[in-house]
């Protein structure tokens, strides 16, 4: 039987991840192909009737125009369709992905036993999860990502899920080109800093922080997030890839690491994901956390800065609403580079920087012109 993690290096995935059998792959690539359909034939469609709408008549209601232009296009059947079929792939991507893996569960815990782990997970059982991530199951993923059932099988679907719904775009099954860009970000706008202590703030499952491990192997790398579950499947699955990673239960708000612990402190799609004022605690922490001179990084995705273009707002009113996304909107908004410049960071950029597609072998490009969605990131950096 052929598997989905069969072929090429990065579809081939690492060994933690979980291998559907027959019927669990044709579910998955069924979903994959719905999602792929939903947002690469379907949207467009729904731009272009937007747009038309926009052209032929004037919005009335100059207080919001997105609001405006929300309530003419539900009025469409085939808009509303698109919103439920975006909503019904997503909850589907799950279930089926969390039957998978609640099959293996026995062969998932006994392959996270590691007979000689270089690096370590430290789980804190008094912790508790900030408001924001127990408030909304964000992505619909069931339980979220702070869920601990004392397992690590929300890890597992976490990684499965993420691969499947990121259709390839970002490493196939290793899922790990958010990491490889942050890190040639180092070389490309601070080419003369070679870290020897690295922290990502809010790891998940750890794809964007293994990277770290292989742009700078003699570093000493830690990986910090909310989920127990998902970071004891962080740490096997960071070992079976030969990254010896410390993972850590802390909130990136605050943290029980030392003033200037670390030469580079980065985040990877994580300040999406939390209120503007957590957001703003987490800049303050990455800036406390470094030594003087070295660097933060903090990358997002490439809509930043679509703000008041309309598509990309109703857009990102259906995704927060319909996808759990609460804060989607407001990250959409901020400006990443004053508030860089509050949490006191000195010589602030703020750009684009190419996608890392070859890791470290990659050619190095900043600069204030996005690639595209998935070719390049949104970045923002600051020295300490
Ligand atoms: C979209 S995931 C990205 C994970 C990883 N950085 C990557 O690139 O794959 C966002 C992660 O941030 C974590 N997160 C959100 N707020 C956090 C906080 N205050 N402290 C630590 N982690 C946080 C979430 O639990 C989640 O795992």
């Amino acid at each position: 039987m052929t598997g989905m993690n069969e072929g090429s290096p990065a579809m081939l995935g690492h060994p933690m991840i979980a291998q559907p059998n027959h019927d669990e792959l044709v579910e998955q690539m069924f979903v994959r192909d719905l999602k792929v359909f939903v947002s690469g034939t379907l949207e467009p469609t729904q731009r272009a009737v937007a747009q038309k709408l926009e052209a032929v008549a004037p919005l009335t209601n100059s207080n919001s125009p997105v609001e405006d232009l929300r309530d003419r296009m539900m009025g469409i059947e085939s808009f509303k369709t698109w919103i439920a079929l975006k909503r019904e792939s997503q909850r589907h991507l799950w279930s089926a992905v969390g039957e998978s893996v609640e099959r293996q569960k026995d062969s998932l815990e006994a392959l996270s036993q590691i007979a000689t782990p270089r690096g370590s997970v430290t789980l804190d059982p008094d912790f508790v999860a900030p408001a924001y991530i127990t408030g909304a199951d964000i992505h619909l993923m069931p339980g979220g990502n702070a869920l601990d059932d004392g397992s690590l099988l929300q890890g597992a679907v976490m990684d499965r899920g993420g691969a499947v719904f990121m259709l390839g775009r970002n490493g196939g099954m290793l899922n790990d080109l958010r990491g490889h860009t942050a890190m040639a970000h180092l070389p490309t706008a601070y080419p003369d800093m070679k870290p020897l202590k690295i922290l990502e703030m809010g790891c998940g499952i750890g794809t964007s922080v293994v990277p770290a491990a292989t742009w700078f192997p003699d570093a000493e790398i830690h990986g910090i997030d909310v989920g127990a579950s998902i970071l004891r499947y962080a740490h096997a699955r960071a070992e079976h890839l030969g990254a010896p990673i410390h993972f850590s239960q802390q909130s990136a708000e605050h943290t029980n690491f030392a003033d200037g612990s670390f030469d580079v402190v980065f985040s990877c799609v994580v300040l999406h994901e939390t209120s503007q004022a957590a957001a703003s605690n987490i800049l303050a922490e990455s800036r406390r956390l470094l030594r003087p001179g070295g660097v933060a990084i903090h990358l997002e995705v490439p809509l930043m800065n679509t703000f008041g273009m309309m598509w990309e707002e109703l857009s990102a009113e259906i995704e927060a609403e319909f996808n759990n996304e609460p804060y989607w909107r407001g990250a959409l908004s901020a400006d990443y580079g004053a508030l860089m410049g509050a949490a006191g960071f000195k010589d602030v950029k703020v750009g684009y920087q190419s996608t890392a597609f070859a890791g470290p072998h990659s050619p190095l490009k900043f600069g204030d012109t996005s690639d595209g969605v998935f070719r390049s990131w949104f970045v923002t950096s600051g020295t300490a």
